[in-house]
């Protein structure tokens, strides 16, 4: 198999605090990496570097861990411009526009939909981002939400089914009806494209009860779970979601010191969106207090075309340290390992050896210039899988 070094690192990310400061992000000074084949087999001091068959010099540039994006809505056509400029003239967001989407995509081809994905995946990696989550959501009937995470399972492994995105339109006058759907049929059907179940426990979408049985139905059928918990209003979402062993729950905006405890003791990722924040113009989750408490934060963009249609990891890096109470060494590690972590993955997330060779090339010398030089577009050089992609 062929050997590539990546050579005169200023500043490499592992996290693996074991291969370099001993700090959480791992970082080595003066480093570098081999791949060979798929995988990282080498990290260190570049004047250490074992001989390769090919040598990529990094000129002083840092090299991160690709991001993991734990968490997106790619399956959906349309837009929300009309919304979003509502929003931004004092309108509140409600999940109500959800609906809009819905229209649109259920009159989407399937190769129109197909070429969103690819639309949007291919911003996300020209920006850094080597891993994907993405969700059902925006069909709604047994057909559209089967036909969106066969879509999306030809994209990624990372696949969500959220037929509970909101009770459909179909089923206004019978939601208890939409959830005996969402937990029969939609579930039979979905569940082979699908390794996650999800739901957005909200007022105006499901409730404690109606998530509980989502998600156990899913876990019945083999799906792992995942939550929509705390964004709009305080609510049963995250303790429910600590409580079935979630993978992680996402939003986190409106939390109790009871959740953060919960957070803290469980094993459940508290992933945070701060695109969703930023374009609805609500309050930013805080990111301290739940790292204080010693729970483990992801980031992600939620791409979605109401909410926050950012594709941006760097984005979402830069507005967690300003707004969020986050450092940069901590906004990084959320949005690489801890999106692993949000995704129950070891293989990803870190530039260590054994783990799958996901790295990003910055035009800087350090991970630190994401948040310090925000909307610069600094990602130089992607790797996935020990391929060159960018
Ligand atoms: O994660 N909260 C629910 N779902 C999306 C928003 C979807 C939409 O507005 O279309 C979110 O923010
Ligand atoms: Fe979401």
């Amino acid at each position: 198999m062929t050997t590539t070094a990546i050579t005169n690192i200023a500043s490499l990310v592992t996290n693996d605090p074991s291969l370099g400061d001993n700090s959480p992000l791992g970082l080595i000074l003066d480093a570098a990496v081999v791949i060979e084949g798929d995988r990282v087999v080498w990290t260190g001091e570049s004047s250490k570097a074992p001989a390769t068959d090919n040598a990529v010099d990094a000129s002083g540039r840092a090299v991160i861990p690709g991001f993991v994006d734990s968490h997106s809505h790619l399956l959906f056509a349309g837009d929300r411009t009309q919304e979003f400029n509502a929003r931004m003239s004092g309108r509140r967001y409600t999940a109500g526009g959800i609906r809009t989407t819905v229209a649109a995509t259920r009159a989407a081809t399937d190769d129109e939909l197909s070429a969103n994905v690819v639309r949007y995946l291919t911003e996300a990696l020209r920006q850094g981002t080597t891993t994907f989550e993405t969700k059902s959501g925006y069909g709604l009937t047994v057909e559209d939400e089967a036909r969106a995470l066969r879509i999306a399972a030809r994209h990624t492994d990372e696949v969500t089914y959220l037929g509970a995105h909101v009770v459909s339109p179909d089923y206004a006058d019978d939601p208890a009806g939409y959830v005996d759907l969402v937990t029969g049929p939609m579930l039979d059907a979905c569940a082979p494209y699908a390794r996650w179940v999800d739901v957005f426990c909200e007022k105006g979408a499901f409730d404690g009860d109606q998530a509980r049985a989502i998600l156990t139905a899913g876990m019945a059928k083999g799906l792992h779970p995942r939550v929509h918990a705390n964004q709009l209003s305080y609510g049963p979402g995250v303790q429910l979601a600590v409580e079935l062993d979630a993978a992680s729950a996402d939003h986190c905006t409106h939390l109790t010191d009871a959740d953060v405890d919960a957070l803290a003791q469980g094993d459940t990722v508290a992933t945070l969106l701060p695109g969703a924040e930023f374009s609805t113009r609500a309050d930013w989750p805080d990111a301290r207090r739940i790292l204080d408490a010693g729970a483990t934060v992801a980031l992600s963009t939620d791409c979605n075309p109401g909410s926050s249609f950012t594709s941006s990891m760097p984005f979402c890096v830069a507005l967690a340290v300003r707004d969020m109470g986050m450092t940069p060494d901590e906004a990084l590690w959320s949005a690489t390992a801890g999106g692993a972590a949000a995704l129950r993955r070891t293989d990803i997330g870190r530039i260590a050896p054994g783990a799958r060779a996901d790295l990003v090339l910055l035009d800087a010398p350090s991970h630190v210039h994401l948040a310090y030089r925000p909307g610069v577009p600094l990602v130089q050089a992607v790797w996935q899988r020990g391929e060159r992609t960018l």
